[in-house]
């Protein structure tokens, strides 16, 4: 059998899949941090364009790909599946591996699949400058390409101690023409707030996120973009499940277990949310999201409303939450410390339709570096935490005798992140488990909603 299974760029979906209507229950509404009311259409349009207001409530089941975003996703997609042979025979496992490759795009990551369809639609609605934030820095170089494909300005937040560990991501950002700032900055009256408190505060994606809301909200020609969490940008993200099966349906398997990494959910939604659709029309399908026990959301957290940022400026929204002040140790997988998680992904696992388990670091680049002695390709070390997760159930799979068919999303390659291989191999990487004590201080600061 084949090791790539790669789709002709004429099979790139010519429409994204939209979860809402196929929900466990009813889509939870979002709150207006003013006014702990549901938040309004004119609220939502001080920092989105109205295509993507749209799309984040549409009830429609499938949302047609422009054929001007489907021009662009032909720099780097389809994406191919790979058949892990070398890793299965080094395992020594009857099961099946594979997985969808999300590095090959020009940011290096899924995160390009939603930042194009943002930038096309706030071009669209008139938008010229975009400002928003980065963690890792994978999100902010995909949201500086889209930026340059459509001539609009960019503006990066960038939380610090990545913009520290992380210095070739603000390098791809500046080739790409954006404009970079570590968080929390001086630019913005959340981050001077923020340094006043603590000069050497290392930033957080909540932090970061409050200072492109502020800086978004304050000016007429510049809106907001997030790069995870939000509805739409987890229906961008299918675009990778979509394919997945049609190369699955090639290779002649369907898969006993669905993996990916969960920071804010998007290419779990991604890889996850077409199999979940399968699920619900009756498919035996398992669909496991990998987070680190360093910021254990799904794992740890409650499910209840929230504000998605720190300085309380984004919309509540219901969601598995660690509390929106918490702050997250600067472990390496950057892209991997947010306070939240997507609300369409944590009401399937409130449902228990989808599962979740929490990992240390240490074992996620164990895991990396196997895979990238066998497989070839580097792994970003957000990706890693899939890559764990699908070894665990392969090992499981030996244990028990067991054919299995195991897929799983390496969401990007981790070229810029050798500082974080650099550490691993001298032994500086610490595993750190989240105190229930630190999590549930934060929890007890969670917004009284009335509505
Ligand atoms: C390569 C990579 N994978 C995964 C993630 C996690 O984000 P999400 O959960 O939205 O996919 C990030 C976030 O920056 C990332 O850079």
């Amino acid at each position: 059998m084949n090791t790539k299974i790669i789709l002709d760029e004429s099979r790139i979906p010519k429409q994204w899949y939209n979860i809402i209507p196929d929900l466990p229950g009813p889509l939870e509404p979002v709150i207006s941090p003013r006014t702990k009311r549901l938040a309004t259409p004119d609220e939502m349009l001080q920092i989105f364009p109205m295509p993507l207001i749209e799309q984040e409530m549409s009830s429609q089941r499938w949302i047609d790909i422009p054929d001007e975003i489907r021009e662009i996703y032909k720099l780097w997609r389809p994406t191919p599946l790979f058949r892990a042979h070398r890793l299965e025979k080094v395992l020594g496992t009857p099961a099946r591996l594979y997985y969808k490759y999300e590095g090959g795009s020009p940011a290096g990551s899924h995160k390009s699949n939603t930042a194009i369809p943002q930038a096309y639609y706030n071009k669209l609605a008139g938008t010229k400058r975009i400002a928003t934030e980065t963690g890792a820095g994978q999100w902010g170089t995909s949201m500086a390409f889209a930026c340059q494909i459509f001539g609009l300005e960019c503006t990066v937040y960038m939380v610090k101690v990545s913009f520290d560990q992380k210095p070739y991501r603000k390098s791809m950002m500046q080739l790409w023409g954006a404009e970079v700032l570590a968080s929390p900055s001086d630019r913005t009256n959340a981050g001077r707030a923020a340094l006043a408190r603590d000069p050497d505060n290392n930033g957080s994606l909540g932090m970061a996120i409050s200072e492109a809301v502020e800086d978004a909200a304050g000016r007429n020609d510049t809106c907001y973009a997030l790069g995870s969490v939000l509805n739409h940008v987890c229906l961008h993200q299918t675009i990778i499940g979509l394919e997945a099966k049609e190369q699955m349906a090639i290779a002649g398997d369907y898969p006993d277990v669905v993996i990916a990494c969960h920071g804010g959910g998007s290419n779990f939604a991604g890889i996850g949310f077409p199999f979940v659709a399968d699920k619900a029309n009756g498919k035996d399908v398992r669909i496991l999201a990998m987070e680190p026990t360093s910021c254990p959301t799904l794992t740890k957290g409650v499910y209840a409303f929230d504000y998605g940022d720190t300085a309380q400026m984004a919309p509540i929204a219901k969601m598995y939450t660690l509390g929106h002040d918490f702050m997250p140790p600067g472990i390496h997988a950057g892209g991997l410390r947010y306070h939240g998680a997507s609300p369409l992904v944590s009401q399937l696992v409130h449902a228990g339709v989808v599962e979740a388990r929490a990992v240390p670091q240490n074992a996620c680049f164990e895991a990396a570096i196997q895979f990238a002695r066998n497989e070839g390709i580097i792994p970003a070390p957000e990706s890693s935490h899939a890559i764990r997760g699908a070894i665990d159930e392969a090992l499981i799979a030996r244990d028990e005798g067991k054919e299995k068919v195991i897929l799983f999303n390496v969401s990007g390659h981790g070229h810029v992140d050798m500082t974080a291989y650099d550490a691993y191999f001298g032994g500086r990487l610490e595993d750190y488990e989240y105190p229930n004590a630190a999590i549930e201080l934060s929890l007890a600061h969670l917004p009284k909603i009335s509505f």
